[in-house]
């Protein structure tokens, strides 16, 4: 059967990644959270003590920078790992949340993950999700989805992740955290977030995941029967 590209965007902590993952597993595609290698790199710089602003050392980080994924064998999440150490619990940290913004908008970075990720989508077979999949990283993409819901509902599902690791934040400072990425994420020059014209509109506020899921899936039979 034909491999595609299915391309999930949106504003943060929306549910793409669980859709994602979710259809992946069910079409035995690989996924690749392109979130993650943002968020990675924000770690390695903040770890060197790299100003955002200087943009030779950001240079020498991207070289040195290995970001790979791997399967969990026995939990089946899928971990990051920088440098081969896996960082996965690490990028999710609110400092890094607090941070990821400023390092996402730097052209050079962009290029960088871009490249990654063609290249990580080039044997198609993949879901990818992030914010500029359809538009930039894959604009060929067969299915292009565009996830939103209510920003009061994301952080309440931003917080009860972050309290299953231990990470307590008050509702307020992960509403704040999240409108200022959606308003960095979507007013930056550099491949902006921006619903490609020909992705399909998901708001997830009120549905299941499994609903979600299942409304990929119709999209991803349509893009079949009509290749
Ligand atoms: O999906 P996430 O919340 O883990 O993504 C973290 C940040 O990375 C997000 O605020 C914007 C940035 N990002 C991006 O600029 N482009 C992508 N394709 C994916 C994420």
């Amino acid at each position: 059967m034909k491999q595609l590209v299915i391309a999930i965007d949106g504003y943060s902590s929306c549910g793409k990644s669980t859709t994602a993952k979710a259809v992946a597993s069910l079409l035995h595609y690989a996924y690749v959270d392109t979130g993650a290698m943002y968020r990675a790199v924000t770690l390695y710089l903040l770890e060197q003590g790299i100003d955002f602003a200087d943009l030779g050392r950001i240079e020498q980080a991207l070289r040195e920078i290995s970001i790979t994924f791997r399967r969990h064998r026995r939990t089946g999440r899928n971990e990051l790992f920088l440098n081969s150490v896996n960082r996965e619990d690490d990028i999710r940290q609110m400092r890094i949340s607090n941070s990821v913004s400023e390092v996402s908008v730097i052209p050079m970075v962009r290029h960088a993950m871009v490249a990654q990720q063609q290249q990580m989508g080039r044997k198609r077979g993949v879901v990818m999700d992030g914010r500029d999949i359809g538009t930039t990283v894959f604009p060929d993409a067969e299915v292009k989805i565009f996830m939103t819901a209510e920003v009061e509902l994301r952080a309440r599902r931003r917080q009860d992740e972050l309290a299953e690791k231990g990470e307590h934040v008050p509702l307020e400072d992960i509403i704040e955290n999240l409108r200022k990425r959606d308003y960095l994420d979507s007013t930056r020059a550099e491949s902006p977030l921006r619903r490609a014209a020909d992705a399909v509109l998901l708001d997830t506020t009120h549905i299941t995941i499994t609903e979600q899921v299942d409304f990929v899936l119709d999209r991803v039979s349509s893009a079949l029967f009509a290749a």
